[in-house]
């Protein structure tokens, strides 16, 4: 069994290269299958388990792919498969995009439904009224996603809650859809703008992706294209987050600094130096840190995917710090394994309030989804003595070759097979 060894105590120094963002990724990928006409070729692709599973279900649908380092060279054109009923269609959650990308070029799709992290009920409600609402049928047969158009129309979306997915998703649709959509309370996270500005490049025609409101004229065909997957904001997150836990000075290269801005802001109160650059931030701490209260809510706010690993962090900060998950309602499984290292933490529903000790001791423990084991490695890096994560194959799905990167900057953290 696979599983993260980690001595903890070292300070982190030096310098670390940020990932293309998986989030923006797992949706550009499935976008790709759009282009009738050239070759999609993407750089900056994260390499990470949720990239490989949709690199194999878009080759299941009859594309070639072509992998060279971080870039990927996908060519749809012969692509004429629209079912996607695979283990790897079923294990991760992004899959669902391919529902909104074959809908807008085949006018049909069946997708099984999708999984992804356990960290509360996870809906597709508001995909399926953007696809009802763009003409299509949509009906869920034997765990599948079953969706059929004669012609796709622009329509007016309103959404009612915030949700990355169904913003993109239908955005994906509505792309090659006959006249004008308007999607209203849309998402803004950086991920959306990224899929939206992959679109145009292929062809598309969408405006205000980033604000509340987007439009798309609709396309009749997409063409192959070159892009460049923006940085991963949650990656840098929590590589911020572990160099204000550990103490020391770490500079993370290839970040847009903007899109970390909820993250920078939270450090500050802590007491950490953050230092922007064009394309690097650098944290300075002391790891003494002051506790504070985080609330996550969609972009431009703290962003959910982060609360994790700043959950660990703050174990060790001094006072009280209250956190409010308002995304995901039960994204504190973490909470339970962080316990056993000593933290002093109570749930009550979607708040928990952490007293700040003044260590954690190693154990072992498991990552119980993605962002869960990030916040098991920010914890065993401070921890004292040995810490042992296992189920690591969650934090494989989103950051590539974690422990290559914290060696790199002075932990003592290796992956033990046996
Ligand atoms: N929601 C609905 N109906 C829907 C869709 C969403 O009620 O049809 C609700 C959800 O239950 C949730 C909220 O809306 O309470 C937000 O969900 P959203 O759709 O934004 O989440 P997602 O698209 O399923 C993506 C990321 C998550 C990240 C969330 C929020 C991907 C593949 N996943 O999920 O990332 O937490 O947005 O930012 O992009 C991760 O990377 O660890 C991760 C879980």
């Amino acid at each position: 069994m696979e599983r993260l060894v980690i001595k903890g105590g070292s300070r982190l120094n030096g310098a670390v290269d940020i990932n293309g963002a998986k989030n923006a990724a797992v949706a550009i990928l499935p976008a790709a299958v759009m282009a009738s006409e050239g070759k999609c070729i993407i750089d900056n692709i994260p390499d990470i388990e949720d990239v490989h599973c949709l690199e194999r279900i878009i080759e299941d649908l009859g594309a070639e792919i072509k992998v060279n380092s971080n870039t990927i060279e996908i060519d749809s054109r012969s692509l004429v498969k629209t079912e996607a009923c695979t283990e790897d269609v079923r294990k991760m959650r992004a899959s669902y995009y391919l529902i909104g990308a074959l809908l807008a070029r085949f006018k049909q799709a069946k997708v099984e439904l999708p999984g992804g992290c356990p960290i509360g009920v996870r809906p597709i409600d508001q995909h399926i009224k953007g696809f009802e609402a763009l003409g299509a049928k949509v009906v869920i047969e034997h765990g599948a996603a079953v969706v059929k158009a004669d012609r796709l129309i622009g329509a007016n979306i309103f959404f009612d809650v915030v949700s990355v997915g169904a913003t993109i998703n239908v955005m994906l649709a509505a792309a090659m859809a006959e006249g004008l959509t308007t999607l209203e309370n849309v998402a803004k996270e950086p991920h959306v703008v990224d899929v939206a500005n992959f679109l145009n490049t292929m062809g598309a025609d969408i405006k205000g992706a980033g604000t509340d409101v987007i439009k798309i004229r609709g396309v009749e065909s997409l063409k192959g294209c070159n892009y460049s997957v923006i940085p991963d904001q949650i990656e840098a997150g929590t590589f911020m987050i572990a160099a204000a836990a550990c103490g020391g000075e770490v500079t993370l290269n290839n970040v847009i600094p903007k899109h970390l801005e909820s993250i920078s802001a939270k450090l500050l109160e802590a007491g950490v130096e953050v230092e922007e650059g064009d394309d690097s931030i650098t944290v300075k701490s002391s790891g003494n840190l002051k506790g504070v209260n985080v609330k996550t809510t969609p972009y431009p706010g703290f962003p959910t995917d982060v609360q994790q690993p700043m959950s660990a962090m703050l174990c060790v900060a001094s006072g009280r710090s209250i956190i409010t998950e308002s995304i995901w309602e039960s994204r504190y499984k973490h909470l339970d394994e962080l316990k056993k290292m000593g933290a002093s933490v109570k749930v009550e529903g979607r708040i928990a309030i952490i007293e700040g000790v003044e260590k954690l001791t190693g154990a072992v423990v498991k990552a119980t989804d993605l962002r869960a084991g990030a916040a098991m490695v920010v914890a065993g890096l401070m921890a004292d003595g040995e810490t042992e994560i296992y189920n690591i194959e969650h934090i494989d799905r989103g950051y590539p070759h974690i422990e290559n990167k914290f060696k790199a900057l002075g932990a003592e953290i290796y992956r033990k097979v046996d």
